[in-house]
């Protein structure tokens, strides 16, 4: 039996689709890889139910849709309770595998998690996918929602449309952090992430289709001043992720979802902390991005 892909809703056969039909744990063919990033481009988001992956079973699959990369943790230094630097860890679990006390610094990032964002547009690096494996999940709380910024885009008023289409967002590493109140990097840190500018409206190279591309990582609009950008990126916001634009997506453990920075936004929701969670992110980049090349 080869891939399935149907639309989790079909009231919107845009996006969001669930896939069935392979087993994740195996080398997939071209024909396969094919498929699930042609379901990519149409659907933005694929879910997987029952497919638990080992560390090194999900950067094995991983990895056949580019070359993965280790987020903010090459600027923060953070130590890993994993066998890859390339798994990221979201949850609140400790190096030591206890549940992470309050005053654990992890929990900032659990915790900025919770805004709407794209991983890692902070980064001047092509970033595509993320994907996500689901071991342990609290009973509530603690769902992942994506937003679909090309329907975002479709429904904006021709005026604003208009308002936004030249302009750029700089994308920063830590202002979702500082938004929080952490306010405690030091200056070679933050020297390690410089702002990035995006464009705010973009067409997606696969789909064709235009993206607003809003996100609390950013912190200044061009030809804005930053009070006026910021309060046009929180207006963004909330149309980009009223409800007819999410979907919610409620873990199992075993569950593993890829979504497409490129044309969604998505965040966490709130759960006890007290509560173990642990998922497990990879991430990766245009396929044939060769990080050795900007080096050189
Ligand atoms: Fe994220």
């Amino acid at each position: 039996m080869g891939l399935v892909i149907k639309p989790q809703n079909p009231a919107n056969p845009h996006f969001v689709g669930v896939a069935s039909g392979i087993d994740l744990k195996q080398p997939l063919d071209e024909q396969t890889i094919k498929a699930i990033d042609d379901g990519m481009n149409h659907y933005a988001v694929l879910v997987f139910r029952g497919q638990p992956l080992t560390q090194d079973e999900q950067i094995d699959f991983s990895v056949q849709f580019g070359p993965l990369d280790s987020g903010l943790r090459k600027a923060t230094g953070a130590p890993t309770r994993f066998k890859h630097e390339q798994l990221i860890d979201i949850g609140n679990v400790a190096l030591d595998g206890s549940i992470a006390s309050k005053d654990n610094k992890k929990l900032i990032g659990v915790l900025a998690n919770q805004l709407w964002h794209s991983d890692s547009s902070f980064q001047d690096l092509p970033v595509k996918y993320s994907m996500l494996s689901a071991v342990i999940v609290p009973e509530e709380g603690g769902q992942t929602q994506w937003a679909d910024l090309r329907a975002a885009w479709d429904d904006l008023p021709e005026k604003t449309k208009k308002y936004i289409e030249n302009k750029t967002g700089w994308h920063s590493a830590f202002h979702s952090r500082i938004l929080l109140g952490d306010n405690d990097y030091t200056q070679e840190q933050l020297s390690k992430f410089p702002p990035v500018e995006r464009p705010l409206v973009f067409t997606h190279p696969e789909s064709g289709r235009k993206v607003l591309f809003s996100s609390v990582h950013i912190s200044e609009v061009s030809d804005l001043t930053i009070p006026e950008g910021r309060l046009l990126v929180a207006e963004l916001l909330e149309h980009a992720t009223q409800p007819k634009y999410v979907y919610s997506h409620e873990w199992r453990p075993g569950d593993y979802v890829i979504w497409d920075n490129r044309s969604t936004l998505h965040r966490g929701t709130r759960y006890d902390l007290s509560v173990r969670r642990d998922l497990r992110r990879t991430t990766t980049l245009e396929r044939h991005f060769m990080p050795m090349a900007v080096e050189s």
